[in-house]
């Protein structure tokens, strides 16, 4: 199967706190957003990646992959939906409408290549697919006090990771519509579900972590030094 990548990489950062957005902080001496666009560009099934970039920002040129071959850039959106949407569109023009679209976090460097083999072969089908992770804890519910008001059951419950996995054409009718019907679209997952479809949920890593808060990176570290994937299960 071939498939186009879209990163979005337009955010800045906010819970990190450092003085650049996230994606372009050094981890092992590399800069966050090479290691995730390196994950990507390995695998034999992708043949190009479009990221997605604040406007004017001065950070990317710096970057390993600025003049990548097979690397494009588009400009992000105010939401993380609206950056997806923009390479969404940027790649309608080159690819067939029967492609699929993996979209994946900037801040997301410790893909493994496993994770992504089994996500390509596992969730192939018109409703797509995404990473996700078990939640191991007991989930409560709270109260508007914040007092627990319920325990969930937690043996139906996900963390939605990415990369997800779509054809091209739903995902952007998917979320042109979710955008415009006023649904909070946090991942591309919600906005598949909102026009009835049911991806799957692939079991991945949980070392493949989204860098948000400043003791991410160091967490991020170790996986990378430990190699990527050892972790599930
Ligand atoms: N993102 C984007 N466009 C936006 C907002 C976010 O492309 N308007 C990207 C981020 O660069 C990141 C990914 O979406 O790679 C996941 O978002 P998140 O972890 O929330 O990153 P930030 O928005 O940068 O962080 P924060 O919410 O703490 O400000
Ligand atoms: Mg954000």
């Amino acid at each position: 199967m071939t498939c186009w990548a879209v990163v979005p990489a337009a955010g800045v950062g906010r819970r990190m706190g450092a003085d650049r957005p996230k994606q372009y902080l050094r981890l092992q001496g590399r800069r966050v957003i090479d290691w995730t666009l390196q994950a990507l560009l390995d695998h034999p099934a992708v043949a190009g990646v479009v990221v997605a970039l604040a406007p004017d920002d001065p950070y990317w040129p710096t970057t390993e992959h600025a003049d990548h071959p097979r690397v494009e850039v588009v400009a992000g959106g105010r939401e993380r939906a609206d950056s997806v949407l923009n390479g969404l569109h940027h790649l309608a023009h080159k690819a067939a409408s029967a492609d699929r679209v993996l979209v994946h976090d900037a801040a997301r460097p410790c893909l493994g290549r496993d994770d992504l083999d089994r996500l390509l072969h596992e969730a192939d089908g018109p409703d797509g697919g995404l990473l996700a992770v078990p939640v191991r804890d007991t989930m409560k519910q709270a109260d508007a006090q914040g007092r627990a008001q319920a325990t969930l059951d937690r043996s139906r419950l996900w963390h939605a990771y990415t990369p997800q996995l779509f054809p091209l054409e739903s995902l952007r009718r998917a979320l042109e519509g979710a955008l415009a019907a006023g649904i909070a679209v946090t991942d591309e997952a919600s906005a598949m579900e909102w026009a009835g479809h049911r991806p799957k949920l692939v079991e991945g890593d949980p070392g493949n972590l989204k860098i948000t808060r400043p003791g991410d990176l160091a967490l991020a570290e170790f996986y990378l030094a430990h190699g990527r994937a050892p972790f599930r299960g």
